[in-house]
Parts: structure tokens; C-alpha cells; sequence
């Protein structure tokens, strides 16, 4: 017999609205959200009252107490995740951490920690891993075709997408900007694809140029006068097989392109970038180009979402781990260091 699980969601926004609470109720009968936490009691109860969830709760603890959950969603500002993560954990549950895992490598580190502990998932929203474009070039790299992947280029930028809405330009409840906001998913995606090598040197620059100042919002117009984070990411990180990565984000920056993002990997086989998807290699006398006919569409948060479900059931390792996020936690922690001191951080 399939198991039934009972699934709680903590943070009752956009991301929970549009990502996880549609897929788990598409995923079938086994599946049912069962209660809803938000801080502001009245988001909750709207919440539940749109999806039909039939527990509404303002104190997320007295849900997972009341609730016998086995999984949880936590759709939080990124300051609440590791004290929610813990505490679901704590309770049993397998969890659903969205993106980034934390603010600090402690606390990613501790979230890990208490994941073994409990012998519990703790995966996180990196939703480009389920993207048709990361599966494929996944493929071809663990078939050898790029070789060693040796350097390596990640970028996730944007014009003027300085979030409107939300929390995302406040320091404080999010840890950061650009890098900790959209670049995280770029830095996962490059490092996913490189196989997660252990960093070894991080040098880092930050800027705020244009975000505490009005201007043209295509996200939204942003709060300028509160902008307490960077507008604009840069790096570079080896690593100690001897990689290295250059990587740049953006909420606003004075480029031609409104939105732009890509991972370049250069291998001593071959190489590729990923959006579009192409191959480069040399074979048979020639240098090759090779692209895809063919990609699926997909949805990939509800990839996401119905993976994290299918390795609850099927007992396995989600694509994601608690340990790749304490990774790249450090990573990010190191950068915002070393735009601060402008020395390269060693970890
Ligand atoms: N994977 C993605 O593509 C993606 C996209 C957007 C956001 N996110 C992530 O999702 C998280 C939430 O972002 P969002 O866009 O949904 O923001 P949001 O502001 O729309 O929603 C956050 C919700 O959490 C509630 N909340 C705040 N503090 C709380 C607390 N202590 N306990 C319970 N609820 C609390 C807020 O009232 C709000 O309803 C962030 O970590 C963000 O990085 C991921």
C-alpha cells in the first residue's frame, strides 16, 4: 500500500501560492496539504480558503505540534528559514527549504546537521536542476563527453528586475541581494553541473549603483529609499581539484539585455553552454557544434515539488541535498566577505 502523506506549509506567498501548494494537490490521493502557516493569521486563512486546505495557523510551531505533518513546504523571507527548517525536522517532517538554504554557512550548516539527526530530507528550490536544458547537458557531462571541467562561467542577470514586491531588497530578512536572490540559482546550476566541487578560494565584489535610487522598474516599482542590499554580484572561485569559476548577477545593471542567464563549462573534452543548449567539441578532424531538436517543455516547479515527494516514497536521495547547501552558503558567505574587505577569503 502507498503511503498517504500530510504535508504543511509555512509562509503563505507567492512562491507557496504559485509552486508548491498547486503541486502537491496535482501530484494524487496520496498526496494532501493539510495546513497552512503564515505569521499574518488573515494571509493564512485566505490561503487556505483559496486551495481548500483545512487548517489555517499563525504560529507555524503549533502547527507542526497539532498537525502529525510528514513534510513541509518553508516558503519564508530567507531569515526564517533555518529555525523553521529545525524545528520541522524536530517534528519528523521531510522538508522543502526554498531557496537559498539560509543567511549564514552555520545555519546551513546546523539545518544539515539536524537532517542526519532526524534522518529526514532537507532539500532545497533550486528549480533549474529539473530544467530540460540541466538534465540533458547532465548527461552528456556524466558520459564523459566534456571531459574534465576545468572552467567555468555562470551568470544570472538583469536590467532593471529589482524585485516590487516581497522582501527581496531588505538585508536584514533576506541576507542580501542579487547574489543571495536570483544568482543563487545560477551559482547551483553551475556548481550542480561541475559536481559540486569543494571551494577553496572565494574573491568577491559587490555594488550599490542603482537600487537606492527611483528608476524603471520591470519587476515592479522597488522600494529605492529602504534598498538595503547589492544591485550587482561579481566572483571568482577555485576550487581544490583545481576548477575555477567566474560568476556575475544583477538585479539592475546598464546592459543591452532586460533579463539574462547562462552557465559556459569548458572541459578538456568538450564544453557547453546551457540557455540556449549547445556542445562544443573536436572529433574526427573537426570542431563540432551540437545542438538539441528537441526539448521538452515542462513545469519544473512541479518537477520539483513531485521529486521531493517520489524520494519521500521511494526513500531515496533528493537531486539537491543539505549538504550542497552548506556548500554553497559558504560560498556566497565568502563573497559577501570579500567584497567587504577586498581581500580573497580562503575556506
Ligand atoms: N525558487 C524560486 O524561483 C523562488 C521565487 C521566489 C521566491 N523564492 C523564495 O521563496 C521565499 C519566499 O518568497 P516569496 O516570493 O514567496 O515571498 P512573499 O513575500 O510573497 O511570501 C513570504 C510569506 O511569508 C510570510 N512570512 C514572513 N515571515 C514569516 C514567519 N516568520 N513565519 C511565517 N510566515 C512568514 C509573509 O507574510 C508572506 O506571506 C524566499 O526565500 C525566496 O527566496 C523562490
Amino acid at each position: 500500500m502507498s503511503k498517504q502523506l500530510r504535508i504543511g506549509i509555512i509562509g503563505a506567498g507567492d512562491i507557496a501560492r504559485n509552486a508548491h501548494i498547486p503541486n502537491y494537490q496535482n501530484y494524487g490521493e496520496d498526496v494532501h496539504v493539510v495546513a497552512v502557516a503564515n505569521h499574518n493569521k488573515e494571509k493564512a486563512i485566505q490561503c487556505a480558503d483559496t486551495f481548500s486546505i483545512p487548517y489555517a495557523y499563525e504560529d507555524y510551531q503549533s502547527m507542526l505540534e497539532e498537525m502529525s505533518l510528514d513534510a513541509v513546504s518553508i516558503c519564508t523571507p530567507n531569515k526564517f528559514h533555518a529555525d523553521q527548517a529545525i524545528a520541522s525536522l524536530q517534528a519528523g517532517c521531510h522538508v522543502l527549504c526554498e531557496k537559498p538554504p539560509a543567511i549564514s554557512k552555520k545555519e546551513a550548516e546546523n539545518m544539515a546537521q539536524e537532517a542526519e539527526r532526524a534522518g529526514k530530507i532537507l532539500t532545497y528550490g533550486f528549480h533549474f536542476r529539473y530544467t530540460p536544458e540541466v538534465e540533458t547537458l547532465k548527461k552528456f557531462i556524466d558520459a564523459g563527453e566534456l571531459g574534465e571541467i576545468y572552467a567555468s562561467r555562470a551568470h544570472y542577470n538583469r536590467r532593471r528586475g529589482i524585485p516590487g514586491w516581497g522582501v527581496f531588497t531588505n538585508r536584514e530578512l533576506q541576507g542580501g541581494g542579487t547574489l543571495i536572490d536570483n544568482g543563487v540559482h545560477m551559482l547551483d546550476t553551475v556548481l550542480y553541473l561541475m559536481g559540486y566541487p569543494e571551494p577553496k578560494t572565494v574573491l568577491g565584489a559587490t555594488y550599490q549603483k542603482i537600487g537606492n535610487r527611483p528608476g524603471v522598474g520591470l519587476l515592479g516599482e522597488w522600494d529605492y529609499e529602504n534598498f538595503s542590499v547589492e544591485d550587482m554580484a561579481r566572483g571568482m572561485i577555485t576550487f581544490t581539484n583545481g576548477a575555477s569559476l567566474t560568476f556575475e548577477s544583477t538585479f539592475a545593471a546598464n546592459v543591452e539585455e532586460t533579463s539574462s542567464k547562462n552557465v559556459t563549462l569548458m572541459g578538456d573534452q568538450g564544453g557547453a553552454d546551457l540557455f540556449p543548449l549547445k556542445i562544443y567539441q573536436e572529433k574526427h578532424d573537426t570542431l563540432l557544434d551540437s545542438t538539441p531538436a528537441y526539448l521538452e517543455k515542462r513545469d519544473v516547479y512541479q518537477h520539483q515539488v513531485h521529486h521531493f515527494i517520489d524520494s519521500i516514497m521511494h526513500d531515496s536521495q533528493p537531486l539537491s541535498t543539505a549538504r550542497e547547501g552548506v556548500i554553497i552558503q559558504a560560498i556566497m558567505e565568502a563573497l559577501y566577505e570579500s567584497a567587504k574587505t577586498g581581500e580573497a577569503v580562503n575556506l
